[in-house]
């Protein structure tokens, strides 16, 4: 299936987790099969040359995790806060709705290594930022940040390549 496809596969909820919010709601690409399979790909094609990916719960773990099955990678999670049982690496941000934070474990993380991040989503960037921030301070080498959806009103992937990052979404 090409991404012009696999968008027909997303589902626009609007007023979803606040009024005015359109939510892009990949639950049902995720249901099919095939769809599900051409998303992984497409992004592992991306990704190609990435020593480990990095996904961000929840959603981005399913991409992430799968991109990482197909590219036979290891996969670091960039996690919710309170969730490792170890000493962690953390930073707050800003949400289209909301605030947050995340963490990761350093130790997952070898000197230079080539992390790619998968998302489902980029909106305003705020959460790949900050996870690619996190990767970088334990050592990581971050070049591109890879995701199924973009939104590009909310100017999410120009503040990702103004830091640096490549940055590749299957549509928008
Ligand atoms: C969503 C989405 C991205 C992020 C994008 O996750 O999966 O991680 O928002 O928004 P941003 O570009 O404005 O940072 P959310 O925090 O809603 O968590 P979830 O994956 O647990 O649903
Ligand atoms: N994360 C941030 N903004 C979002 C949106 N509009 N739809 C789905 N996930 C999101």
């Amino acid at each position: 299936m090409s991404p012009d496809d696999l968008k027909t596969l997303i589902r626009s909820v609007p007023d979803f987790p606040a009024p005015g919010v359109l939510f892009r709601d990949i639950t049902t690409l995720i249901a099919h099969g095939e769809g599900l399979r051409a998303a992984v790909h497409h992004l592992a094609a991306r990704a190609e040359g990435a020593q480990a990916i990095a996904g961000m719960e929840a959603r981005g773990f399913i991409f992430g995790a799968a991109v990482a099955i197909e590219l036979g990678v290891g996969f670091v999670p960039v996690r919710k806060p309170g969730k490792l049982p170890v000493p962690t690496i953390g930073v707050d941000y800003d949400l289209e709705y909301g605030t947050d934070r995340l963490e990761i474990d350093p130790g997952a993380i070898s000197p230079g290594l080539k992390v790619a991040i998968v998302d489902d989503l980029i909106a305003t960037g705020g959460t790949a930022l900050a996870a690619a921030e996190l990767l970088r301070t334990a050592g990581a080498a971050v070049t591109e940040a890879l995701f199924v959806i973009d939104l590009p009103d909310l100017g999410g992937a120009d503040r990702l390549r103004a830091s640096g990052l490549s940055v590749e979404a299957l549509m928008a």
